[in-house]
């Protein structure tokens, strides 16, 4: 059974968003069984955090493109929510670097919170309005 499982409660009903969305729940399953493994996981959670931020980066950027080509009109408030979770990864990263150990918990929480609450309640609002355009 997998922690974090995309189903179609999540889906936007854009393609190429859905699509980034599932890849982000992929990841958020690998970091949770690095870390449910323990041991010998430091290297594979630092090389996580760099991907992590990589793809939230670019999967948010994707999104704000989207919105501006079609100016969505919650562009300012969608685009700070993700100016916040980008902030927020990297801060993570920073106190993993710092050896913080007990980070996992935290870290679960928040993925599923973003994971949850970010992709329904707001990216699925984009999802409506981008199914209108064109
Ligand atoms: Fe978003
Ligand atoms: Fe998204």
């Amino acid at each position: 059974m997998k922690f974090f499982e995309w189903t179609p409660a999540y889906a936007t009903g854009n393609e190429e968003i859905d699509y980034q969305h599932q890849n982000l729940f992929n990841m958020a399953n690998n970091v949770h069984d690095m870390m449910s493994s323990g041991a010998e996981m430091r290297l594979a959670v630092d090389i996580f955090f760099e991907q992590l931020i990589q793809y939230t980066d670019y999967h948010f950027t994707t999104e704000e493109k989207l919105m501006q080509e079609t100016h969505f009109g919650e562009y300012t408030q969608h685009k700070a929510m993700h100016d916040a979770l980008r902030k927020q990864v990297i801060d993570f990263q920073k106190k993993f670097k710092s050896g913080e150990v007990d980070i996992s918990t935290e870290l679960m929480e928040f993925l599923k919170s973003w994971l949850t609450n970010h992709i329904q309640h707001t990216d699925t609002k984009l999802g409506k309005h981008l199914a209108t355009q064109s």
